[in-house]
């Protein structure tokens, strides 16, 4: 049973809505494993609200919090600090408090991927030089920084819609020494030569989602195949490249490691990652009790 005293750390995960998120069930599952005081509750704040909350959190005892959509954009402007990395993706993911109260933004999305990615396939940095992206989004804008900031430099973005593909070409281009290139959607198949390895940044593939349409005959037998949709587990891509003898990487991974910078704060120590936390991920909802 958790035990929370007055004394109890804070911290929580805003968002409008913020009732699917499986942020609490994930930290609190930590607090009690690691045998902290400690409690992380939902916050649903809607957007008219969002900066009075944001500056209560800290005159309230929170350590820090999570921040969900469609909050993520709009928290950059109301954090005193923007780490660089959260500043070039545009958007804050997490809110970590100073010792003075200070509000600091960071975005974890992406190095949750590389740290999933690193406990997967241990070396795939020294066997990566090109990355093929599928999606031009907030989650593919996440990964494209977060690749070029750990010495990524080569990556191709294939979109349904080519101006978005365009427009965050031409944002990472600014970064030195990138070659960053957008590649049409019919020619998404053509784009996977010579890559080394390949995510599916999009919702295709997801329960309810028509599958990522994607022959990956073009693909390198050594390439690394990853996806960042975790339901189902094996999604279709991934099962197309297991089928192929491909490395695949799934996307619950990602969710699990986006929040170890999080909770290091707020928890004091460094959450373990394995897979009993993953299997606490998986597990159905909790049904509601019956009342009636
Ligand atoms: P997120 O922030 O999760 O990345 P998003 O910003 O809505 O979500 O981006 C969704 C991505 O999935 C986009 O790259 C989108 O392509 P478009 O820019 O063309 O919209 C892609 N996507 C969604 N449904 C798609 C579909 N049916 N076919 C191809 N791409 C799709």
């Amino acid at each position: 049973m958790v035990t929370i005293s007055g004394k109890a750390r804070l911290a929580g995960v805003l968002g409008w809505p913020v009732s699917h998120s499986k942020s609490p069930l994930l930290h609190n599952f930590w607090f009690e494993r690691h045998g902290l005081d400690g409690v992380y509750v939902p916050l649903p704040v809607a957007p008219t609200d969002l900066a009075s909350v944001v500056r209560a959190l800290p005159r309230m005892g929170f350590l820090g919090c999570n921040v969900t959509l469609p909050h993520k954009a709009a928290m950059l402007d109301l954090v005193d600090t923007v780490d660089p990395l959260a500043a070039a993706i545009g958007a804050v993911n997490t809110v970590l408090v100073g010792k003075s109260g200070e509000l600091n933004g960071h975005n974890t999305d992406g190095l949750g991927f590389l740290a999933h990615l690193d406990a997967s396939v241990p070396d795939w940095r020294a066997s990566t030089q090109r990355v093929v992206l599928v999606g031009a989004g907030g989650a593919a804008r996440a990964l494209a920084f977060t690749f070029l900031a750990n010495g990524i430099n080569e990556l191709a973005l294939v979109n349904r819609t080519p101006e978005r593909a365009a427009t965050l070409v031409g944002r990472l281009s600014d970064s030195a020494g990138a070659a960053v290139s957008a590649l049409p959607w019919a020619e998404r198949h053509r784009a996977l030569e010579g890559a080394d390895l390949l995510v599916n940044t999009t919702s295709l593939g997801m329960v309810g989602q028509p599958a990522l349409d994607l022959d990956l005959a073009p693909l390198p037998p050594a390439a690394v195949v990853a996806d960042i949709v975790y339901t189902p587990l094996t999604t279709p891509l991934l099962a197309e490249a297991e089928r192929r003898g491909h490395r695949t990487v799934d996307g619950l991974g990602m969710l699990l490691h986006q929040a170890v910078p999080g909770f290091t704060h707020w928890g004091g120590t460094r959450p373990v990652v394995d897979e009993a936390t993953r299997r606490l991920m998986l597990a159905p909802p909790v049904a509601e009790p019956n009342t009636g």
